[in-house]
């Protein structure tokens, strides 16, 4: 078995890894040959051709279209759709999906991201501000939606934990699904297979695209057929400022007319070119996302007319997607085009032990590549402050601090819209910190029906609705 696993990985230009293979002792060569044949080898010239070609001209203009989008209030069919929406929950048609796979390298937080305390008061992680939300959805509809998160081989295990812990965060456990994302093989610039130890292939997540072959392998769309589920409302673990299940959102992707209901965005504007987020852009009558690393600055920089940017239609990563699309984009992986990341890896040589490789690629799949496979995706653009309060960084920017000054925000809005008094600083900032929960209100329509709100709120005071 070993003999024809080093012939094959000779046949697949891999002859360093078959030679260190072939001279391992016995229960370490078992070991590496059972992970070597856990990483579809039959796949791998597919991984080593983008890996190894030139990276891929940045996007210029011509041919690229900054697209259209669907207003914030959501135009003449709002009243339409939200009643859509509302009766899709109602029904049961609707579950919720978070991508939780990622490292939170950047944030500095050691262990899965959802675990992050991320509300104003409360300090609730993000896992539980989540689930809060589905439960005040099920008290209102009566019906529970089920959850499906993705977590990563890294934090798959303590996620699990968190989970259970948290007694599923008052939901029925039958109705969390966690689930694994696969993995894809590391390699150096010449495409060589790397180690991470003596006994294992160098590997990392496959990115968020990988959410959706996933879902397929994990049987999670099988469940979701089971259960009746024809929309899954996709968002990352990152943003707590995320309605997860937003009747509005979901009424217009199901809207005959308004979208084909296979795949639709949220977006919000972009005003500043320098910002870290995608953009969408359309290219022979196909929408996609063109990433902030990808975008060259005189793009970024193009104003139109009015003075906005050109490409201000900014990626917040919320989707939703039908099952049935969802059946179709996971006929083939390769459906999904792999993005090249050129990374320092730490690597396992029999000379030096752990070493850290500059120029390792990293090859990922992100998800809205799905929706160049979608007949007339939907757009919505929404008001930022209601719907993208991104925890990315430790400090600065898209940081733990940012974020929770964006729910405060957008709480004083809701309340200001209710007719309760807010303080407010000479800049504008709200001078008091308050928390709507989202057993209260999930919106400014649902906080102003809400019974029993205060007239004012005191300067300086710390409040949880
Ligand atoms: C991402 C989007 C960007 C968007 C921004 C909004 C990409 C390539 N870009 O950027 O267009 O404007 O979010 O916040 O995604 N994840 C996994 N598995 C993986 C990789 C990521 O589950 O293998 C999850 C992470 O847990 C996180 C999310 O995907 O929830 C985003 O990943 P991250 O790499 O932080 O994306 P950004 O670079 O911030």
């Amino acid at each position: 078995m070993i003999a024809a696993l080093c012939a094959r990985l000779r046949q697949l230009g891999q002859p360093a890894m078959a030679g260190h293979l072939e001279a391992l002792p016995p229960p370490h060569q078992a070991t590496l040959a059972a992970r070597l044949a856990a990483l579809d080898l039959e796949h791998l010239p597919a991984l080593v051709e983008p890996a190894c070609s030139a990276p891929a001209p940045p996007p210029d203009a011509a041919g690229l279209e900054p697209p259209v989008a669907v207003p914030a209030a959501g135009g003449p069919d709002a009243a339409r759709a939200r009643a859509l929406g509302a009766d899709l929950l109602a029904r049961g048609q609707v579950a919720a999906f978070v991508v939780a796979g990622g490292q939170g390298t950047r944030l500095g937080h050691d262990g899965p991201k959802g675990e992050f305390p991320a509300t104003p008061l409360t300090e609730r992680s993000l896992f539980a501000h989540f689930a809060a939300q589905l439960r005040a959805s099920r008290a209102r509809t009566g019906v529970a939606a089920p959850w499906y998160v993705m977590t990563s081989p890294d934090n798959d295990a303590r996620t699990r934990a968190f989970f259970k812990e948290n007694n599923h965060f008052g939901l029925d456990p039958a109705d969390v699904f966690l689930f694994e994302q696969g993995e894809l093989p590391t390699l150096d610039a010449a495409g060589r297979l790397l180690l991470a130890d003596a006994d294992r292939p160098a590997t990392h997540p496959n990115g968020h695209g990988g959410a959706l072959m996933a879902l397929r392998d994990s049987g999670a769309l099988d469940d979701l057929v089971r259960r009746g589920v024809r929309h899954l409302s996709y968002f990352q673990v990152d943003n707590p400022a995320t309605r997860v299940l937003d009747p509005l959102f979901i009424g217009l992707h199901a809207l005959p007319g308004v979208s084909s209901g296979e795949m639709a965005a949220k977006v919000v504007v972009k005003t500043d070119p320098a910002e870290r987020v995608g953009v969408f852009g359309c290219r022979a009558g196909r929408l996609g996302v063109v990433e902030y690393s990808d975008l060259p600055a005189d793009l970024a920089r193009r104003r139109r007319a009015d003075g906005g940017l050109a490409f201000s239609a900014a990626n917040v990563a919320v989707h939703l997607l039908s099952v049935d699309f969802l059946a179709r984009v996971t006929e083939d992986a390769e459906h999904l085009p792999l993005h090249r990341a050129v990374k320092v890896a730490t690597v396992w040589d029999a000379a030096r032990g752990l070493v850290d490789l500059p120029g390792a690629i990293k090859l990922e799949r992100f998800v809205f590549d799905a929706l160049g496979w979608a007949e007339a995706p939907l757009l919505l653009e929404v008001d930022r402050v209601e719907a993208f309060a991104p925890i990315k960084n430790a400090d600065g920017v898209d940081s733990p601090a940012t974020s929770r000054a964006l729910l405060v925000e957008r709480a004083a809005r809701w309340l200001e819209a209710a007719g309760v008094a807010v303080p407010r600083r000479p800049d504008g900032a709200p001078d008091c910190t308050v928390e709507i929960l989202p057993e209260t209100a999930q919106d400014a329509g649902e906080l102003a029906a809400a019974p029993g709100l205060p007239t004012a709120i005191a300067r300086g005071a710390r409040v949880v609705i």
